[in-house]
């Protein structure tokens, strides 16, 4: 009898732990992430991973132009900024007013979505 109950018993908590875990893994992605899409094709954010552009991981508060192993124009490596969350906001808005010669030129035109992406990238570190 008793060996009945556990045999419901375990699987179901067993199942009730695997659902968990998926539900997790299946949680929908934050507007950043969502917004971080179009940056995708030239940036991931794995450390050291670097595409067209430079590996964007713990790029907030990292100088620009800074990451080893990227090769970066001229102008990017000379422009002595620090990426911080104000210096974002403008180089994404207008990345050739910020960084002259940059070899960035894709514009991020809506303010709601620049600020989803810099709070995605602040959790990348
Ligand atoms: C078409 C390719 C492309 C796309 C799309 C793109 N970038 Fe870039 N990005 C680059 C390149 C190339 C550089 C290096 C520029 C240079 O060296 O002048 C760069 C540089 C940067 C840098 C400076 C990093 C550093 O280490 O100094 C930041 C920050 C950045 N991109 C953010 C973004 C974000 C956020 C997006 C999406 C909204 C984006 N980029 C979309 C190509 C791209």
């Amino acid at each position: 009898m008793n060996e009945r109950i556990w045999s419901v018993v375990v699987p179901a908590m067993m199942l009730a732990a695997c659902g968990q875990a998926g539900g997790d893994s299946a949680a929908p992605a934050s507007p950043g992430e969502t917004a971080f899409a179009q940056c995708r094709s030239c940036h991931g954010v794995e450390p050291g991973v670097n595409g067209v552009g430079p590996s964007l991981h713990g790029v907030v508060g990292r100088a620009a132009g800074s990451l080893a192993g990227y090769g970066y124009s001229a102008q990017m490596r000379g422009s002595s900024l620090t990426w911080d969350r104000a210096t974002l906001e403008r180089y994404l808005a207008a990345p050739q007013d910020v960084v002259p010669g940059s070899r960035m030129v894709w514009v991020v035109v809506d303010a709601a979505a620049r600020t989803a992406i810099i709070d995605y990238l602040e959790t990348q570190r």
